[in-house]
């Protein structure tokens, strides 16, 4: 049993008090309206994590303009008024059981799975892998158009605009999905990225976009809203993928993330305790961690509490992020406070497709 832990250690984030160190990583669970509107359904899932015992709870990828960063049917936005208040009961459920819930903001780029417009992207070129049958895709990806500079600019007013509404309506901040493939992924990507403008090339160049959307934030939010931000290297459609120059592409990335001041960043990797570039590197966390000198949430099959403690007990992370471990069992932090056995996950749980089911809703 972990008595005494870095676990369940508070922890100041900007104006945030978090109870302890667990936080429940983003999923996508595509169970909102057709109209990209949160429901009663939603909320009664999220609030069983915060019953359960989680210090923060980061939402699934919503998706902040009407125009085309929509991923997934039945994806919730937060695009419009209408969207941003069928927020509220959500967050006040959450909060009525103590926890603190963040809004993650996502644009889909060229990982579109509906064929509602033409996906938009850095450059014109096909993702690699094929749609996740998990949100009900299946086959090739369409190609995208390359964005046009002034797309660009409405984009990163569209993260600012997206998170004013998160604020407004109680969100206790925002994290901005700079990970796993979507849109701001793709331009950090140098295959998906092909542009020869400010926005291309060099790596300092295609990090840009993210500083800009973190600093458009800032300053439509103010300086103590907490914003935080999500990189990785590996993505939903092509998990192996790796930093060509390795470390000193974590050294620019995460350099240029702080000079852009977000309250965190989240690191994902499929295994956050292997190294991020080979035998003896590294973890992405600890170089997150060395090269910001930000509070790092550390992401990727830590759902074994001694994995997890071990990451926060060397410094490596401050906070632990916990994905499909935290599915089946939504009180992962009072079981492993009890000393309690842990449901074991099995992908069957998000067959046939990834949307809530009947047990994950009731009170
Ligand atoms: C069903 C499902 C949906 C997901 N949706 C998102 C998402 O919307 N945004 C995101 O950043 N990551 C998303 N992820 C990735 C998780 O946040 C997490 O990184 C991944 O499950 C690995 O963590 P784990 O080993 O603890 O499960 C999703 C994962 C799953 C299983």
């Amino acid at each position: 049993m972990i008595r005494d832990s870095h676990l369940f250690s508070q922890l100041q984030l900007g104006s945030l008090t978090l109870s302890n160190r667990a936080v429940l990583s983003p999923m996508t669970r595509t169970s909102a309206e057709p109209s990209g509107q949160a429901n009663d359904r939603m909320a009664r899932y999220y609030s069983r994590f915060a019953k359960g015992g989680f210090g923060l709870i980061i939402t699934e990828g919503i998706y902040p303009d009407l125009v085309n960063s929509r991923s997934y049917e039945n994806q919730p936005g937060i695009a419009s008024d209408q969207q941003a208040e069928s927020w509220r009961p959500v967050i006040q459920a959450v909060q009525q059981e103590g926890g603190k819930i963040v809004a993650q903001l996502m644009h889909a780029g060229a990982l579109v799975q509906h064929s509602g417009f033409t996906p938009i992207a850095p450059s014109a070129v096909r993702p690699v892998g094929t749609m996740l049958e998990d949100h009900g895709g299946s086959g090739e990806f369409a190609v995208p158009r390359a964005m046009t500079l002034e797309e660009i600019r409405a984009v990163v007013e569209s993260f600012a605009q997206a998170a004013s509404r998160a604020k407004q309506i109680g969100f206790d901040g925002v994290e901005v999905h700079a990970a796993n493939g979507y849109l701001l992924d793709q331009f950090l990507t140098d295959y998906t990225n092909h542009r020869t403008d400010e926005y291309g090339g060099s790596t300092e160049r295609r990090i840009r976009i993210v500083v800009e959307v973190l600093e458009a934030i800032r300053a439509a939010t103010g300086p103590d809203y907490v914003v935080g931000v999500r990189i990785s290297q590996g993505k939903v459609n092509d998990f192996h993928h790796k930093w060509a120059d390795r470390e000193s592409d974590a050294k620019i990335i995460f350099e240029r993330l702080r000079a852009a001041s977000p309250h965190y960043i989240h690191t994902t990797e499929y295994k956050a305790f292997a190294p991020a570039f080979g035998e003896g590197s590294p973890t992405l966390a600890e170089l997150a961690r060395r090269y910001s000198g930000l509070p790092v949430i550390a992401n990727g099959k830590l759902g074994e509490p001694e994995q997890a403690e071990a990451l926060l007990e060397k410094g490596e992370a401050d906070l632990i992020a916990i994905g499909t471990s935290a599915l089946v069992n939504p009180d992962w932090v009072k079981k492993v406070q009890a000393g309690e056995a842990l449901n074991a996950f099995d992908h069957h749980f998000l067959q046939p497709i990834a949307t809530l089911k009947e047990e994950e809703t009731v009170e």
